[in-house]
Formats: C-alpha cells, sequence, structure tokens
C-alpha cells in the first residue's frame, strides 16, 4: 500500500490488517506506551473544505507519533490562485513526507499520486471517504467482535460515505444495503465495480426494508460539504430517510448505529436515538485518530 484514494484499491487484508495497528496503537495510547513511529516525518494537510474531525485528529494523531504537522489551507497556497496541482505536487514532495488532501475531485489525488513522490491520504473528496469508514470499520468491530454475517444499513445519500461503506464493508465480509431515494443512489460506475459482491449488496428506496434485522445502521446529512446550495431540494428528497423509531423497531434489538458528523437532529436521526446511542457514535468520532495513525504508519513508516 503506497496511497490511501479510496477502499476499492485495498484487499481485505490490507484493510483488516490497518484496523489491527489500529487497535493496536489505541491500547498503547490508553496505557501510556509510546509508539513514535513518526519522528522526523512531516505531513501536509491540504483543505479545500471545512473539517473538524478530519483536521484535528490528523494533527494530533501526527505529533503523538512524534511527527509534525502542516495545515495547508487552499485559500493560503498559490493553487488558491491557480498553480497547478501537478506543480504543487513537485514542490511539496521535496518538503514533506506524505499529504492528506481534503478536496472535491478525485482527479486531485491521482495528480498528486501522479505528479508527486510521497504518500497520499484521502481526506474526503466528493468519491470516498476512506479514513471515516476504516474507523466506522474499527468501532463495528469492537461492538461485534467479527464483520462475516453482519446487515450493515446506511440510509442517506450514495455518494462519498456510501461509497467507501460499501466498499469497506463488502470487502469484510459483510451485507450491505443502501436506502436512499432513488435518484440519490449510488452511480451505475460504482455499482460496477461492486459487481463480485452483489449477492451481499442491495439498494432500495424503502427504508424499513432496506433496516429489517440490520445490526449496524448508519446515517449522514443530506446535503454534503460543496451541496448547500441544494439543502431544500434534498430536504424534500430526503423526506423520511431518518433513522426513528420504525426504522429501530424493525432492526435487531442489539442493532448500533453510526453517523460520522456533524449530525442534523431531526433530518437524518431523531435526537431521541442520537443521544440513546451516543458512545457508539463518538467512539467512531474517537476512533478517527486510532484508525488514521495506523493509515501513517503504514504509509509514512515504511511499515508495508
Ligand atoms: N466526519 C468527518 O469527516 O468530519 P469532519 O468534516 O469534521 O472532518
Amino acid at each position: 500500500m503506497k496511497h490511501l484514494l479510496r477502499l476499492g484499491d485495498l484487499s481485505e487484508e490490507e484493510i483488516i490488517d490497518i484496523l489491527n495497528l489500529a487497535d493496536q496503537l489505541k491500547y498503547e495510547k490508553k496505557h501510556g506506551i509510546p509508539h513514535r513511529h513518526l519522528e522526523g516525518k512531516t505531513l501536509g494537510m491540504i483543505f479545500q473544505k471545512s473539517s473538524t474531525r478530519t483536521r484535528v485528529s490528523f494533527e494530533v494523531g501526527m505529533c503523538e507519533l512524534g511527527g509534525n504537522a502542516v495545515v495547508l489551507s487552499v485559500g493560503d497556497l498559490q493553487m488558491g490562485r491557480g498553480e497547478p496541482i501537478q506543480d504543487t505536487a513537485r514542490v511539496l514532495s521535496r518538503y514533506l513526507d506524505g499529504i492528506m488532501i481534503r478536496t472535491y475531485d478525485q482527479k486531485d489525488l491521482e495528480d498528486l499520486v501522479q505528479y508527486g513522490s510521497i504518500p497520499i491520504i484521502n481526506g474526503l473528496t466528493d468519491y470516498a471517504h476512506p479514513c471515516q469508514v476504516l474507523a466506522d470499520l474499527m468501532t463495528i468491530r469492537e461492538y461485534k467482535d467479527s464483520f462475516k454475517g453482519l446487515k450493515i444499513c446506511f440510509i442517506g445519500d450514495g455518494f462519498n460515505m456510501a461509497n467507501s461503506l460499501a466498499f469497506g464493508c463488502l470487502k469484510v465480509g459483510s451485507e450491505f444495503v443502501l436506502a436512499s431515494p432513488k435518484e440519490y443512489q449510488i452511480k451505475d460506475s460504482v455499482v460496477e465495480e461492486l459487481k463480485p459482491y452483489a449477492d451481499r449488496f442491495r439498494m432500495t428506496e424503502n427504508v424499513l426494508e432496506a433496516a429489517k434485522d440490520a445490526d449496524v445502521l448508519i446515517t449522514d446529512v443530506w446535503a454534503s460539504l460543496g451541496q448547500e446550495s441544494e439543502v431544500q431540494k434534498r430536504r424534500q428528497a430526503f423526506r423520511g430517510y431518518q433513522i426513528d423509531d420504525s426504522v429501530l423497531a424493525v432492526a435487531k434489538k442489539d442493532v448500533m448505529i453510526q453517523h460520522c458528523l456533524p449530525a442534523h437532529r431531526e433530518e437524518e436521526i431523531t435526537t431521541k436515538i442520537f443521544e440513546d446511542h451516543a458512545k457508539e457514535i463518538f467512539d467512531e468520532a474517537e476512533n478517527r485518530i486510532h484508525a488514521q495513525k495506523a493509515v501513517l504508519v503504514k504509509l509514512l513508516g515504511n511499515k508495508n
């Protein structure tokens, strides 16, 4: 593994390997065991969109690993004035040991890989959010022990989170069901790539059918970063695509709830269910740091 661009690029073994290292790093942190694998290494973090969890967890994670992180807002870089990403990649590769980027277009990451010479990590694009889903898988395994035979249901947009969850959940052996309005389901090109897992993957407009006997229910905001101009349209389209009491009633009794945050209470999830399941939701948020530290060690620490 040289980069983390999307979970579709990783094998089941590579995903499990990252999760195992994440568990180990979490244990070491909780027990005060030093794990400074990245002494002298510097990660550049390019942000074209806002962030709380990704920004703080990567910066603190690098610090805990003995390295440094430099935040590079696109507005402060010459990229914001039109310097091509190809040149930015070649320059930053001379200064940094890795780049984490949050941007719109997945192609920006591919350009960084092509023109740069250091590991590139996807901190969210319109296509994928692999760091979030590694944290989700880590949390699911903590609560459910294993992935095989689990039914994982995502209620929401067939966008970056749905794409990454589909690859992540299916590769580790779970069933993955998306409940979404027809026009917001996962794009055909991605569905085509998911064909090897067709026996464990479904999309439906029917929330209750999707949630029936689910072990894990996951949701996300109806309008993601960059879709702010569509908020009203999406509120109409996604009405009813909510984790509420009727959805909880058809899921398994011990169902766990995940939300990548930030949450819009009373839109994609009721306030009561969010608060009743806050422990597992904020465990998931915490696990961002452990999962990403594992990715950083694998990519920047020569632990391939
Ligand atoms: N879930 C997530 O990526 O959070 P941020 O947008 O705060 O980084």
